[in-house]
């Protein structure tokens, strides 16, 4: 299990690796990530991972050309996207501000 907190919210849970960060954030509307299209289209769930980024999944082709489109940030990813792929200590999401 891996503790995952959401920022700005403050949300913490403890999350099962192989878990996709949707489902969580669906289960926990606490956590407060914004959601439009849910299939790598739109960029409005962009999140920082601040910490933790070696326990996520690396990125596919379509999550990695709307993240070009928004400026390719360091450690920027799509939270629709993210499954946490094995347990790390601590993750911690930042929700992007939009843009
Ligand atoms: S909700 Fe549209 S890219 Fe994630």
């Amino acid at each position: 299990m891996t503790v995952v907190r959401f920022e700005p919210s403050g949300y913490e849970t403890s999350v099962k690796s192989g878990t996709p960060l949707v489902d969580v954030t669906d289960e926990h509307p606490d956590a407060d990530v914004p959601y439009s299209c849910r299939s790598a289209s739109c960029g409005t769930c962009r999140v920082e991972v601040v910490s933790g980024v070696e326990g996520v999944a690396p990125p596919e082709e379509d999550e990695l050309e709307v993240l070009e489109v928004f400026g390719n940030e360091k450690n920027v990813r799509l939270c629709c996207q993210l499954r946490l792929d094995h347990d790390v200590e601590r993750l911690v999401l930042r929700v992007c501000d939009p843009v």
